[in-house]
C-alpha cells in the first residue's frame, strides 16, 4: 500500500474487524489501529477481547467488561499518539453479560426475563447457546456502532483456533434458535414428560432423584421461556449479519509471517470473499527484519582482532541466523502477495518486548500508517 498505509484503508470505514488465528497480534493491532485513527482525529471505540493484562493497564480498563473507558488524552500525548480532536476510547467484552443484555431487551415481558436469567439451564449453556464469545462481540459491535457515539469501531476478535467460527456465529445462533431440539423442548414443557420416549423419562426421574435437579423441567421451562425470544434473536443476528457485510464495515487479516500461519490466512481470506464479506487486507504481524550492518566484511574483521575468535564466530553467527530468519519472512510475504494479487498488505516488525504500553503500541501505530 501507498500513500497514508492503513489509513487508506481505513478512513472511509465506520467499522474494521481484525480476524486472523490464535495469537498473532489481533488484540495488539487492533488497539494499535483504533490508537492512529483517534491520533488522526476520530472518535474511536476499540472492542477488546481478553487484552493481556498489562495492555489492559496502559489502556485503562478496569477488570470488569462492557464499560466503555476513554483513554486519558494525557497518556495519549505522552506517547505522541494524540491527536486534535481524536477521542480512543476501550471496552473489553463480557459475553455473558451482553448475552444477558440481549435477554433482557428481547424478553417480552418481566416474568420471561427473570425465568431465563435465573434458569439454570440458561446458567450453564449460555456459553454453548450462542457460540458465544464470537456472536456477543459481533453483538456489541453492532450496538457500538448504531450508538452513533464513535466514528470508528474497531473490533478485536476471539482466540479462536479456527477464526472461520467468527463468521459463522449469526447463522450457528439462527440454527440453535431454529432447531428442532429447541422447537421439542417447548412443546414437551407443555405437554410435560409424555413427549419423552418412556426411557428418557426414566433417565431424568433417575437423575432428579440422585441429584435433586429437576433437569427435564429446568430445560423445559429454559427452552419455552426462551424460544418466545427465537423471533427477536433471529432478527438481531440478520442485522449483525448485515453489519458485517456492508460497506462500511472492512475485514483485516492479521497473520505471522510462518508458513503455517499463511495457509491459515490465506483459507480465511477465501472463506471470506466466498460469503461476501468485505476484505480490506492483510497484515502480517512480528517479521522479522534483516540487520545490514554498514561495511560488514570490516565489521568481521574489526571483531575478529578485538575478540578471540570463538567469541567473534557466536556474534557473527547470530547475525547470520537473524538475517537467515528474516530472510525466509520475508520469501513468505514475497509468495503470499502473489497469492493474493492484488490485496494491500502491510507488515509490523518484531518488537523488542511485548508491546504492553502505550509506547509500544505508537510503535505499531508509526509502522501501520507509514505512508
Ligand atoms: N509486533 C510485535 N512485536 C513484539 N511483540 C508483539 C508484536 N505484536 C504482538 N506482540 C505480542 O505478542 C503477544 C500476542 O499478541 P496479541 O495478544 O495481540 O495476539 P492475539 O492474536 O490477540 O492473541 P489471542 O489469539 O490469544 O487473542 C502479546 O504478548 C503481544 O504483546
Ligand atoms: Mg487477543
Amino acid at each position: 500500500v501507498s500513500a497514508g498505509g492503513l489509513e487508506h484503508i481505513v478512513e472511509s470505514k465506520d467499522v474494521v474487524v481484525c480476524a486472523g488465528s490464535g495469537g498473532v497480534g489481533k488484540t495488539t493491532t487492533s488497539a494499535a489501529i483504533a490508537a492512529g485513527m483517534a491520533a488522526r482525529g476520530s472518535r474511536v471505540m476499540v472492542l477488546t477481547i481478553d487484552p493481556a493484562r498489562r495492555l489492559a493497564e496502559a489502556l485503562g480498563l478496569p477488570d470488569a467488561g462492557n464499560q466503555e473507558c476513554r483513554v486519558a488524552p494525557d497518556r495519549l500525548e505522552r506517547a505522541g499518539l494524540d491527536g486534535d480532536a481524536g477521542e480512543l476510547w476501550a471496552m473489553t467484552l463480557d459475553a455473558k453479560r451482553t448475552f444477558d443484555d440481549l435477554v433482557v431487551r428481547n424478553a417480552p415481558d418481566a416474568a420471561t426475563r427473570d425465568a431465563v436469567l435465573s434458569n439454570p439451564i440458561y446458567r450453564q449453556l449460555s456459553n454453548a447457546v450462542a457460540g458465544s464469545q464470537e456472536y456477543m462481540a459481533m453483538e456489541k459491535l453492532h450496538e457500538l456502532h448504531e450508538s452513533g457515539r464513535y466514528d470508528l469501531v474497531v473490533l478485536d476478535t476471539p482466540p479462536t483456533r479456527n477464526a472461520l467460527d467468527f463468521l459463522d456465529a449469526p447463522s450457528r445462533l439462527v440454527r440453535f434458535v431454529d432447531s428442532r431440539s429447541l422447537q421439542f423442548f417447548r412443546a414437551s414443557g407443555r405437554a410435560g414428560l409424555g413427549l419423552f420416549g418412556r426411557g428418557a423419562g426414566a433417565v431424568f426421574s433417575v437423575l432428579k432423584r440422585a441429584t435433586g435437579v429437576d433437569l427435564l423441567r429446568d430445560l423445559a421451562d429454559f427452552f419455552n421461556a426462551f424460544g418466545g425470544m427465537a423471533e427477536g434473536f433471529r432478527d438481531r443476528a440478520r442485522a449483525v449479519e448485515d453489519l458485517l457485510r456492508a460497506d462500511r464495515t472492512t475485514f483485516l487479516l492479521v497473520t505471522s509471517p510462518r508458513t503455517a500461519a499463511i495457509a491459515d490466512a490465506e483459507h480465511f481470506h477465501g472463506k471470506l470473499v466466498d460469503s461476501g464479506m468485505p476484505f480490506g487486507g492483510v497484515i502480517v504481524n512480528r517479521v522479522r527484519e534483516r540487520v545490514e550492518v554498514d561495511g560488514e566484511a570490516a565489521l568481521r574483521d574489526e571483531l575478529g582482532e578485538l575478540l578471540d575468535a570463538s567469541l567473534a564466530g557466536k556474534v557473527l553467527a547470530g547475525l547470520d541466523d537473524r538475517n537467515r530468519l528474516a530472510g525466509r519472512d520475508a520469501a513468505n510475504i514475497d509468495r503470499m502477495r502473489r497469492e493474493m494479487a492484488d490485496a494491500p498488505l502491510l507488515t509490523v516488525p518484531e518488537l523488542s518486548g511485548d508491546v504492553h504500553d502505550l509506547d509500544g503500541l505508537a510503535a505499531v501505530v508509526r509502522r501501520l500508517f507509514a505512508g
